[in-house]
């Protein structure tokens, strides 16, 4: 999968991008991911990509063309890899983010994630754009970690990301439940004990509690996942 990340500021993704599971992705080739910097784009002296808002109010709005221009240029450069690109726009007002979406973009190709920042991007940005992505009901100051969360959470989806392909069987929201709870020794720490099930070395018993822990917690902290 390739992954183009547009920002006005490509030194925020470097510890993210370059550290853990993603960085063995990408080593692995499993993910290539480049990140661009808007200002290139930018035909000011200055490299502006924002302006004052038309109809006035506070901030700064970014500007339609260099993201067009970025857009453009990755699209020519990837035009020969023939891939099915899809772009992404990060923002509040996008659909909130959450485990289908993140394995609908591990099956693309080709994802180009935009980030905004100011009051916001020029409307006709929009044009450029599949889907409008939220990370949830808050606002941050800009698109770039909520990219690092999508570009995190798509690539431990892709085959051959994660060291064991299991630990993503059982794990939270892949069947729609929050996951069980782990334990790890010592079997007593600070008088409090293991669940006797958990020694007991029976597979199917283990099995069932944990489905039923499962539920208990999903039930008990997120009662909405429950159809
Ligand atoms: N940009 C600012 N806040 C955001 C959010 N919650 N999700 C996605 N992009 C954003």
């Amino acid at each position: 999968m390739r992954i183009d990340v547009i920002t006005i500021f490509p030194g925020m993704f470097d510890a993210v991008l370059g550290e853990s599971i993603i960085k063995l992705a990408r080593q692995k080739r499993v993910v290539d991911i480049n990140i661009i910097d808007l200002r290139l784009f930018s035909k000011d002296r200055h490299r502006k990509v924002d302006d004052k808002p038309f109809g006035g109010g506070p901030g700064m709005v970014m500007s339609a063309e260099p993201f067009f221009e970025a857009v453009n240029y990755i699209r020519r450069r990837t035009k020969d890899m023939r891939l099915k690109t899809r772009v992404m726009l990060l923002t509040p007002r996008g659909s909130t983010f959450n485990h289908d979406m993140a394995a609908k973009f591990a099956a693309y190709e080709h994802i180009v994630l935009l980030c905004g920042h100011y009051e916001g991007i020029d409307e006709r940005v929009r044009g450029l754009v599949d889907e409008e992505v939220s990370i949830g009901d808050f606002v941050l100051t800009g698109g770039e970690l909520p990219a690092m969360a999508v570009i995190d959470a798509v690539i431990r989806l892709l085959p051959g990301a994660l060291g064991n392909e299991d630990s993503r069987k059982d794990e939270s929201f892949s069947h729609g439940t929050l996951e069980y709870p782990h334990y790890t020794r010592p079997a007593e720490y600070m008088g409090k004990k293991v669940p006797e099930v958990l020694l007991s070395g029976d597979h199917e018993k283990i099995k069932k509690w944990r489905k039923k822990e499962s539920s208990k917690v999903t039930k008990k902290r997120r009662p909405d996942l429950i159809k």
